[in-house]
């Protein structure tokens, strides 16, 4: 198992150099990225250098073997295991059908308890499997499904909840989970942004029944597109095996009705070069992290989510919220970053409950999403990865 990264150490704005960290606002940081002449986006893959995977490469085109369950796929399985300290993983050619497997696996039926602040593919996944999505509002500071309102959604149809670990911030795992335990009710979490997050006692994505991460390109790990997921005993891994794959148990006995979910082995073969390099990758987002919260500490009206205390981060996404007091609506500062060639995205907005094919459901009111409704309308996601490189040219090589 890979050693627990240690929380990076918060400095204080004493303790950096004038020069290390652009004392920028808002402002500073549209002149800098301006000056960059190139498009600031949301967030940007790792490409490890492109001869370390020319030899992956080799040996796909040596052996034709591109698909099902290859050697890389494998391989992949087994070193995921050991560097998120899980005990199954099942890769799969995304994310979302990922989710709709695991929902499969469980045998899911009825209502199941989520998020309206997330990514659309949560909800649409219960859609995709019969299930009638029931809309909690979310928690003010975790921005996770707040276990109360989970409590009050619960109706004899309940079968499941399906809470995210948004932007990699872990749910109230304990809370959610009694919940579960006294109503009987399935868990599974989507972790699509919680690759290599960890509490003291382990990977948070060894709660709940099931847990399912994302690899598209947009995420701290990617397999270009890909997704896996997490499970806890062998027959469970052997049935989202066979539900990944059509359904086949072997040649000939097809044992239910599967999809095509399996991940090609390019993808495997990148996912295991990108795992060699996660260290670097997290360490030079921990480095960004750390001198955006330095540098918007001193702009009014913008607040950044709270720093981790009780867990170990990936930074997966860097969030601000605008609040009233800073001079522009967030959507204005959005227009003016996006006019300086710097792609924020406002996340999530709209929330999924304003999208037609959720919006007439009871629980998509807006009253019923007050939290949910101000946090869509304050955050941007803005995680300028690019911004600092030409200032901290001279010290920071392992940047991006
Ligand atoms: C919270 C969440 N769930 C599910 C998904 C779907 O994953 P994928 O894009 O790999 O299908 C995403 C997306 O990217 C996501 O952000």
């Amino acid at each position: 198992m890979a050693p627990a990264r240690a929380l990076p150490e918060v400095q204080s704005p004493s303790n950096l150099e004038a020069t290390q960290v652009p004392r920028c606002s808002v402002d500073r940081a549209i002149s800098v990225a301006a000056d960059l002449k190139a498009r600031v986006t949301v967030t940007q893959p790792y490409l490890p250098p492109l001869a370390e995977f020319l030899p992956y490469l080799e040996k796909i085109w040596e052996t034709k073997w591109l698909t099902n369950n290859g050697p890389f796929h494998a391989q992949l399985e087994a070193e995921l295991c050991d560097y998120l300290g899980v005990r199954h993983i099942s890769l799969f050619a995304n994310g979302t059908i990922a989710l709709i497997t695991a929902l499969q696996a469980l045998r899911i039926t009825g209502e199941v308890i989520t998020t309206p602040y997330s990514f659309v593919a949560t909800a649409h996944a219960l859609l995709w499997n019969g299930n009638q999505p029931v809309f909690a509002d979310i928690d003010p500071v975790t921005l996770n499904l707040d276990p109360d309102k989970i409590e009050a959604a619960i109706t004899p149809r309940t079968t499941a909840i399906l809470p995210v670990h948004c932007y990699g911030r872990p749910c109230e795992l304990e809370r959610i989970e009694a919940t579960a335990a006294i109503h009987g009710l399935k868990i599974i979490y989507d972790g699509a942004h919680a690759f290599g997050v960890r509490r003291p006692r382990g990977s948070i994505l060894n709660h709940g029944d099931l847990s399912v991460l994302s690899f598209h390109a947009t995420k701290v790990f990617t397999t270009f597109e890909g997704g896996a997921i997490v499970s806890h005993d062998a027959t469970m891994k052997q049935r989202i095996d066979y539900l990944k794959n059509f359904g086949f148990a072997d040649e000939t006995t097809v044992v239910a009705p599967g999809i095509n979910g399996k991940l090609n082995e390019v993808g495997a073969a990148f996912g295991l070069l990108q795992l060699r390099h996660m260290e670097k990758v997290f360490a030079s987002r921990a480095a960004i992290d750390a001198r955006y919260r330095q540098a918007f500490e001193i702009v009014p009206g913008i607040a950044c989510l709270p720093a981790p205390l009780d867990y170990t981060p990936n930074y997966s996404y860097f969030a601000v919220m605008v609040r009233p007091e800073y001079p522009l609506s967030r959507d204005e500062l959005y227009r003016r970053l996006r006019a300086n060639g710097i792609h924020a995205r406002r996340y999530f907005y709209p929330l999924i409950t304003e999208f037609p094919m959720y919006r007439k459901l009871p629980s998509a009111g807006r009253q019923n999403l007050p939290v949910a409704m101000r946090i869509s309308g304050e955050i941007s996601v803005c995680l300028f990865i690019r911004l600092f490189r030409r200032a901290n040219r001279a010290r920071s090589s392992h940047l991006w």
